[in-house]
């Protein structure tokens, strides 16, 4: 879908989040598993900075997306930093805690969390951490299983593994090289985002 999108700031700290005037769409997952690919295939351009090397997403990051032919911009996307990767266990520990909990928890204009899990890995237990927090605090949560092209033949294998361990029903197979669950995933942040 093509959208119009504006990078609004970057964010270390509740007091410079932008106001929470607009339905904002979290993407939540463990470093490197394509949190920011994600959003910029969404767009259709790349406003997240991406990288192979796990902890790219240091801040939170803010982004207003505008349908075409609406006046005023709809949503925000947040682009959150990761957690839970071997090689950075500090910030798993210390500053994910400190740092995101509070948004989740306090983001009064949070309406959807997009929950990135990666389709080529068993799942991990930090992701069932964190999707058992999402529904502790009673979070809209959607579970997406990101570089589905990697996947090959073993795709629905490897879906019904994820929703067993971190029993959820519902996971959407994701791409970012080929947007597969693209329309998908947008028809959910639409339901998310509407007003009823
Ligand atoms: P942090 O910001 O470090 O937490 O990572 P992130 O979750 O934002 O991951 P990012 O989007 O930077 O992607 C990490 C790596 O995975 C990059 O090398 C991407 O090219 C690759 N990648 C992301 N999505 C996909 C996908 O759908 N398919 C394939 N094959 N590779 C992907
Ligand atoms: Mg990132």
């Amino acid at each position: 879908m093509k959208v119009f999108t504006r990078f609004m700031l970057s964010a270390t700290d509740e007091a410079h989040f932008p106001k929470p005037e607009l339905p904002e769409i979290a993407f939540l997952g463990r470093s490197n598993v394509g949190k920011s690919s994600l959003i910029n295939s969404l767009v259709g351009s790349k406003i997240a900075k991406t990288s192979s090397t796990p902890g790219r997403t240091r801040t939170i990051n803010f982004f207003e997306i505008r349908f075409p032919g609406r006046p005023k911009p709809d949503l925000i996307f947040a682009d959150l930093p990761g957690y839970g990767y071997a090689r950075v266990p500090r910030e798993m520990m210390e500053e994910w805690p400190k740092f995101i909990e509070p948004y989740l928890q306090r983001r009064t204009s949070l309406a959807l969390c997009i929950a990135l899990v990666d389709a080529n890995v068993p799942p991990q237990k930090s992701d069932a951490q964190l999707l058992e927090f999402l529904r502790a605090q009673d979070k809209n949560t959607i579970v997406v299983a990101t570089k589905a092209d990697r996947v090959g033949t073993r795709l629905s294998a490897s879906i019904k593994a994820l929703q067993q361990e971190l029993g959820t029903h519902r996971i959407l197979p994701y791409s970012s090289k080929g947007k597969l669950g693209s329309a998908e995933l947008w028809a959910e942040i639409r339901s998310a985002t509407s007003p009823v």
